[in-house]
């Protein structure tokens, strides 16, 4: 039986090793370098629950693992943004990621759901999710929930690039 519950700080490891599984197996499929290539402080920081970040998921009150005879094997880490996109209180949903070998059995589905209902009873108007837009599986479960697609390109810029000319 999986239990899905709040995000507690003994979740780090379990969490650490799952969400760097699916980082890896979407650099697999989409990025041209070698994961062992990459620098290995780049790779330290990445995801929700790296080191510098972890803190603020755990802490939002909306990230939530599943857990399956104590192992973690599904997670969504999110937090709440004010004042941003015209809204006061916006539920953001950073990543989220289920183990392979659970796929399919509405682990998904419960997180996201159990997310989105603590954002909204927390006061949030709107939830705000980015997926890849060939990322079939996780577009089709934010709509089973109740989410709406809009064709969004994102445009980032590196800061803290000192090429920059500003
Ligand atoms: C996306 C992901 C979290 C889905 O988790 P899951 O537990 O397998 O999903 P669920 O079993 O709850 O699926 C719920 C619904 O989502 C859709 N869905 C999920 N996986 C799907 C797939 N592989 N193909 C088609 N539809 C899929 C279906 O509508 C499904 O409902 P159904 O089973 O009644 O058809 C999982 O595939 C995953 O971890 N992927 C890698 C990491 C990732 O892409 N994270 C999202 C980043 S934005």
């Amino acid at each position: 039986m999986t239990e899905i519950r709040q995000l507690k700080v003994k979740d780090i490891e379990g969490v650490r090793e799952l969400e760097i599984s699916c980082i890896k197996e979407y650099f697999a499929a989409t990025i041209e370098n070698k994961w062992e290539d990459l620098p290995q402080e780049w790779k330290d920081n990445l995801g929700a629950s790296s080191k510098n970040h972890f803190k603020a998921y755990l802490d939002s009150g909306v990230s939530f693992v599943a857990v399956e005879d104590g192992e973690v094997v599904g997670f969504i880490f999110a937090q709440i943004l004010h004042h941003i996109c015209d809204e006061d209180n916006l539920l953001w949903i950073e990543n989220m990621g289920v183990h392979p070998y659970f796929r399919r059995n509405m682990i998904g589905y419960q997180l996201l759901r159990e997310c989105v209902k603590k954002g909204r009873e927390m006061g949030c108007t709107v939830a705000h999710a980015m997926i890849q837009e060939d990322n079939a599986p996780s577009i089709l479960l934010h709509k089973k929930v109740g989410f709406f697609m809009d064709r969004r390109e994102v445009a980032l810029m590196d800061l803290r690039d000192p090429k920059l000319k500003l």
